[in-house]
């Protein structure tokens, strides 16, 4: 491994974004435009092996509301390895460099996971959310049950409870 690059996306030339999206697209069988404006703004870990790009991982700011109040919560998203380098450390990596900034900067972590997402972050001590999810949309607080088991959080400054109810901000695609 060359070693994991974190950059914002203001750093990052066409060239290089033009690869991560390839990657991701590659990496989850197709990457929704939605999906892949969720990944930009913030920072990004980039995995390279003998100079190619074999994995990603984003981070972004949201806000979480909980227990009444907006919690400043540093978002996982785009978190990929190409197929023929999975099971070597690069998501573990990446998110080690993720998970720095996150006790940095937020009052905690969070993220939504895939099935093999969910065991890379509980090998890494991300919590589950067991409470109900919500997002706030124009029209309200509306429930979102499909997503309800796959939130996960990196507790920092603020004591969770897990089985309250957790409502995440408004955005194009998938809220969560
Ligand atoms: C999920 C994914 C990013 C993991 O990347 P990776 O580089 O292979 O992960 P790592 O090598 O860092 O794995 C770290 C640990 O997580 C766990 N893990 C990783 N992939 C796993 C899987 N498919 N099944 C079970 N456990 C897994 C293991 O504990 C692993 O440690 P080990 O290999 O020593 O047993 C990769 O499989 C991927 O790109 N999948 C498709 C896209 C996706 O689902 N992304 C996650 C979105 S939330």
């Amino acid at each position: 491994m060359d070693g994991v690059r974190v950059a914002h996306t203001a750093e990052l030339d066409q060239a290089t974004l033009r690869a991560v999206r390839a990657l991701l697209d590659a990496a989850f069988g197709g990457f929704a435009d939605e999906d892949w404006e969720h990944c930009l703004g913030g920072m990004h870990a980039l995995a390279r092996v003998d100079g190619e790009l074999v994995g990603h991982a984003a981070l972004v700011q949201r806000r979480l509301l909980y227990g009444g109040r907006a919690l400043r919560a540093g978002f996982v998203e785009g978190v990929g390895v190409r197929a023929d380098h999975r099971r070597r450390g690069h998501a573990g990596a990446m998110m080690a460099a993720l998970e720095r900034i996150v006790r940095g900067a937020y009052e905690l972590g969070a993220l939504s996971a895939s099935d093999a997402g969910a065991a890379v972050y509980a090998a890494r001590g991300w919590l589950p959310w067991s409470g109900p999810t919500s997002a706030l949309t124009p029209d309200g607080i509306r429930r979102t049950p499909d997503d309800d088991g796959t939130v996960h959080v990196l507790p920092v400054t603020v004591p969770l409870d897990r089985t309250a109810a957790l409502t995440c901000d408004w955005r194009d695609g998938d809220v969560w």
